[in-house]
C-alpha cells in the first residue's frame, strides 16, 4: 500500500537526462527540496546544493562525517539503562560563499533578472555546476559560471571554481570569498521527531584563526565532544582586468575580497581551494598545519587535476556500478526511459557521496544532505547500502565493516550495562554509545546485531575475503551470538524452542514484542554462522583460533550452545492464514482504520500517540517481508506471495526503507504490477519527494533498496550461500533491456537481461561459476559468454 502520490516539479523546467540533474529555471518553491537533491559530498564532507551567495537557504549545511556534539538526553521520567548521552552532527564551518557586486548591486537570486539559469549535478563529473547571466538593474549582462567539486580522491579537499564575465559593458565588481562559522539554521517543521536538534548557544568554540596573503585558516572546537575542526581557504585570481584584494577574518569569520574593473568579454576567473581536517586528539596548531600542507598541494596542482581525478574515480565507480535500462519499444516515449535512468543513476551516485571517503565512520541515515536524524548511524548501512557496495565497491564496504568492529568495545559495555552477555550494538549512534532515547523504537531494536553478523556473511562470501573474517568478524560473531544466547530461552509454553521476548523489529509501529519473526530468523542466521566461523577456524586456521580465544575468553562449549539456540529456534507459524505472523501478538490485534485515516495524517507516528499505533494491525516498514527477501531460499515463492498478500495491505510505507522491500518481493513473487508501481515510487523518492521530506536530506537507504530491487528483483539475482544464481523472469509490464554488472571474488560479471534470453559476460577475471536457474555454467577468459532464455511468469 503506498499512501503517498508523488510530488512533481515542472518537467520543463527539470528535464531528464541520463547523467545530470537538471534545474532550467530558478524555483523558490523547490529550494529546500534541490538543496538535498544537488547536494555534493564524498562520504567524509558534505555541502547542501545553497547557491554560491550565501542563501537563500532553507538548510544551510556543512556536514563532516563523525563530527558532532553531545548533550545531556533530559527524562521526565528517567529508569536504569535508558541512553544518557544525545549526539548531533554539527553545521561545520560554511565555506562555500562567494558573493558578487557588480557597481555595488549585490547578485541575489530572488531578485535578480535572469536572462539564462542552469543548474547541474553532474554524475559523471561529480561536481555541482551552474551556469547563468544576470541582467543588473543598470542593464548589464553579466555571465556567472561556476563549479564546485569535493573530492572523491583527497578527501579532505573541495574547491569552487568561479567565472565571471560582463557581457556589455563594463563595471567594478567585488567578489567577495567568505567563510561562516555557527550560522543560524532554523527548523523547518514544528513537530518532527525525525529531525535534528537545534543547539541554543554557539556549538563551535574558536581555537585558532589567522590570514596570510589569501588564504585564511580558522579552527574550532566542540565543547564536550572536544573534536577539533580547521577550515582554511586558500583562493587564485585569473584574469586579464586590473584587481586587488583585501583579507580580513575574525573567531568566526573570514573573507577575502576582490575588487576587480571588469572589462568587457575579459573573464574573471577565482578558483576557491578549501580544506577541512578533523580531530580527537591533534592540537589545533597541528590541525591547521595539516590544513595548510593540503591546502600548498592542491593550489600547487591546480583545479583541472581535482577535476580530472574525479573524473577517473567515476569512471571506474560507473563501470563497476552502472545499472543500465533501455527501453525496447521505438514508438515509446523516450523520457520515461531517460528519467528512470536518471533516476537510476542519482541513487547510485547519492551512495556513493555518502560513503566513499567514510573511511572509519559509518554513513549517517540522511548521508551528509542534512542533519535529518543527528546525523546518526543505524542499520541501514548494513542492510540496505552495503549489498550494493560488496558487489561494486567492496573497499568501502570493508571500512564500514571495519568501523563496526572498532565499535565493539562500546558495544561490550552496552551490554554489560544491560546486564547481558556479549556485545550489543547501539541502534543509533555516531560514537558508538547509544543515542536512542526512546527504548521501545531504539535499544529495542537488537535485531541491528543480527543484521551487521548478516552484512559480514554476505561481505565474505561475495569477497572472498577470509582474513577479515579471520582478523576482525570472528570475534563479532562470538559476542554477538553470546548476546542472541542470553537473550532468549527455551520456553515451555512453546514446546521447549528457543524464544527471544521483548524485542523490537524492523516495524517500529509494533514494538517491544515476544518472537518477533525477524529477529528470531536473522539471529537464527547470526548463531549459525558464529558457529561455523568458530569451528572453521579451530580446525583450519589454530593461530588465529588462538587468538580469538584470548580476545574473547571463549569456551568451545559455547559454540554447541549457539547451534542448539539456532536449531531450536522459534519461528511463529500460523496455521490458519499459512503465514509467518510478525510476532506472538499480532494476529490478536484489531485490524487498522485505513478508510477513516485522511491522507495527510501519514506518517501516522506524527499524528497518533504511540500507544493507539501499538494496539493495531498496522505496520510503518516491511518486517516478515523483509526477512523473506533477505533469507530468500528459505522461502518459497508460494509462501512469499501468501505473505506478501496478508502484509502489504498493512504497510503504510511510513518509512522510506520499506517500498523497495515490497517491491522486490512483488518482483520475486510475481506481482509485476506492484513490483513496478512500488519500485516507481522507490526510484523516484527523493527526484519526486515521495515521501514529503526530501528537504530533510536524501533516503539513503531507500537508494541502496533501488539497487537491489534492480539486480535481485528484476534481475533475479540470488547469492544464498554465497552462490551467485540468476532466475530472471520475463514480465509483460517491462519492457526493456536491464544490464548490471557484478562483483565476486574480484571478477567482474555483467548481466544483460532481454526479453527473451539473458546474457552473461565475464567481464574482468578468470573464470566464474554461476547458476541460471538450476543449471551451473562456467565462464572463462576463453569463454566469457553465456546466452539463456528467459522464463515467463
Ligand atoms: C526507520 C528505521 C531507520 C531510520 C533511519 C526510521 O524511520 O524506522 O528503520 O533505521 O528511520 O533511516
Amino acid at each position: 500500500m503506498i499512501h503517498h502520490e508523488p510530488l512533481r516539479p515542472p518537467s520543463h523546467d527539470y528535464p531528464a537526462d541520463e547523467w545530470n540533474i537538471i534545474e532550467k529555471g530558478y524555483h523558490p518553491e523547490f529550494l529546500a527540496q534541490l538543496e538535498t537533491v544537488m547536494a555534493v559530498g564524498n562520504g567524509y564532507l558534505g555541502m547542501r546544493g545553497c547557491p554560491e551567495e550565501g542563501g537563500p537557504n532553507a538548510e544551510n549545511a556543512t556536514l563532516i562525517n563523525g563530527f558532532y556534539e553531545t548533550w545531556p538526553i533530559v527524562y521526565g521520567e528517567d529508569a536504569y539503562g535508558f541512553a544518557k548521552t544525545g549526539q548531533t552532527i554539527c553545521n561545520v564551518t560554511n565555506s562555500k560563499i562567494i558573493k558578487l557586486f557588480v557597481d555595488d548591486e549585490p547578485f541575489w537570486l530572488p531578485h535578480a533578472t535572469l536572462k539564462h539559469y542552469e543548474r547541474r549535478l553532474n554524475m559523471k563529473s561529480g561536481t555541482l555546476d551552474r551556469e547563468l547571466i544576470w541582467e543588473t538593474p543598470a542593464g548589464k549582462h553579466v555571465s556567472i559560471t561556476s563549479r564546485r567539486l569535493i573530492s572523491f580522491v583527497h578527501r579532505h579537499v573541495a574547491a569552487i571554481s568561479y567565472r565571471v564575465t560582463l557581457l556589455n559593458a563594463e563595471a567594478s565588481i567585488v567578489i567577495s570569498s567568505e567563510m561562516a562559522t555557527n550560522e543560524l539554521n532554523v527548523r523547518t517543521n514544528q513537530f518532527d521527531p525525525r529531525q535534528a536538534r537545534v543547539f541554543s548557544g554557539r556549538v563551535l568554540h574558536g581555537r585558532a584563526n589567522y590570514s596570510r596573503d589569501r588564504r585564511i585558516v580558522l579552527c574550532h572546537a566542540t565543547e564536550r565532544s572536544r573534536l577539533t575542526l580547521t577550515c582554511a581557504t586558500d583562493h587564485k585570481l585569473e584574469t586579464a582586468c586590473p584587481h586587488a584584494y583585501k583579507a580580513v577574518h575574525n573567531e568566526d569569520f573570514g573573507q577575502v575580497a576582490f575588487t576587480v574593473e571588469a572589462k568587457p568579454d575579459c573573464p574573471i576567473h577565482l578558483t576557491k581551494y578549501i580544506v577541512y581536517h578533523t580531530s580527537h586528539t591533534a592540537s589545533p596548531e597541528e590541525l591547521c598545519g595539516r590544513a595548510e600542507w593540503a591546502l600548498d598541494r592542491t593550489t600547487a596542482q591546480g583545479f583541472e587535476r581535482l577535476l580530472a581525478a574525479q573524473e577517473n574515480y567515476l569512471d571506474d565507480f560507473w563501470h563497476h556500478s552502472d545499472v543500465q535500462v533501455k527501453d525496447i519499444r521505438e514508438d515509446r516515449a523516450k523520457r520515461t526511459t531517460i528519467e528512470i535512468q536518471q533516476a537510476i543513476r542519482f541513487n547510485l551516485f547519492h551512495i556513493l557521496q555518502a560513503s566513499a571517503c567514510a573511511d572509519d565512520e559509518g554513513v549517517p541515515a540522511k548521508g551528509l544532505t542534512g542533519q535529518s536524524y543527528e546525523g546518526h548511524y543505524f542499520w541501514d548501512a548494513e542492510i540496505y547500502l552495503l549489498p550494493f557496495l560488496i558487489y561494486t565497491s567492496p573497499r568501502i564496504a570493508r571500512n564500514l565493516l571495519t568501523f563496526r568492529y572498532k565499535m565493539l568495545p562500546q558495544a561490550r559495555a552496552r551490554a554489560k550495562e544491560l546486564d547481558q552477555r556479549g556485545a550489543m550494538f547501539p541502534w543509533r549512534t555516531i560514537n558508538g554509545e547509544e543515542a536512542s532515547a526512546y527504548y521501545a523504537a531504539g535499544t529495542a531494536q537488537y535485531h541491528i546485531n543480527a543484521d551487521i553478523m548478516y552484512a559480514l556473511r554476505k561481505y565474505v562470501e561475495a569477497t572472498g575475503d577470509e582474513q577479515f573474517l579471520w582478523d576482525y568478524g570472528a570475534e563479532m560473531l562470538v559476542e554477538t551470538a553470546r548476546l542472541w544466547l542470553d537473550l532468549g530461552f527455551y520456553s515451555d509454553a512453546k514446546g521447549g524452542k528457543f524464544c527471544i521476548n521483548a524485542v523490537t523489529g524492523p516495524d517500529e509501529y509494533n514494538t517491544v514484542v515476544n518472537n518477533n519473526a525477524y529477529t528470531n530468523l536473522m539471529a537464527r542466521e547470526n548463531l549459525r554462522f558464529a558457529a561455523r566461523t568458530v569451528d572453521d577456524l579451530r580446525a583450519g586456521e589454530p593461530e588465529a583460533y588462538s587468538v580469538l580465544v584470548h580476545k574473547t575468553a571463549l569456551e568451545h562449549s559455547e559454540v554447541a550452545a549457539w547451534a542448539r539456540a539456532a536449531e531450536h529456534m522459534y519461528v511463529p507459524y500460523d496455521e490458519r492464514l499459512k503465514i509467518i505472523p510478525q510476532d506472538d501478538s499480532f494476529l490478536d490485534k484489531e485490524p487498522w482504520d485505513f478508510r477513516s485515516t485522511p491522507r495527510d495524517h501519514y506518517p501516522l507516528l506524527r499524528f497518533y500517540h504511540p500507544l493507539n499505533i501499538y494496539r493495531k494491525q498496522v505496520i510503518k516498514q516491511t518486517d516478515v517481508i523483509l526477512a523473506m527477501f533477505l533469507l530468500g531460499d528459505a522461502f518459497s515463492t508460494e509462501t512469499k506471495k501468501r505473505n506478501f498478500d496478508f502484509y502489504d495491505p498493512l504497510t503504510t510505507g511510513d518509512s522510506s526503507l520499506s517500498t523497495c522491500v515490497e517491491a522486490i518481493i512483488a518482483a520475486q513473487a510475481g506481482d509485476m504490477e506492484k513490483a513496478v508501481r512500488y519500485g516507481m515510487a522507490a526510484l523516484l523518492m527523493d527526484l519526486a519527494d515521495v515521501g514529503g521530506n526530501v528537504k530533510d536530506g536524501c533516503h539513503i537507504a531507500s537508494m541502496g533498496g533501488i539497487w537491489m530491487l534492480l539486480t535481485y528483483g528484476f534481475g533475479g539475482m540470488r547469492d544464498d550461500g554465497g552462490k551467485l544464481s540468476f532466475r530472471p523472469r520475463r514480465a509483460p509490464q517491462v519492457n526493456a533491456i536491464l544490464r548490471f554488472p557484478v562483483m565476486y571474488r574480484g571478477q567482474m560479471l555483467e548481466v544483460e537481461i532481454r526479453q527473451e534470453k539473458v546474457e552473461y559476460t565475464l567481464r574482468e577475471g578468470k573464470s566464474l561459476v554461476i547458476r541460471h536457474e538450476t543449471e551451473e555454467i562456467q565462464l572463462t577468459r576463453e569463454h566469457p559468454l553465456a546466452v539463456r532464455p528467459v522464463s515467463k511468469w
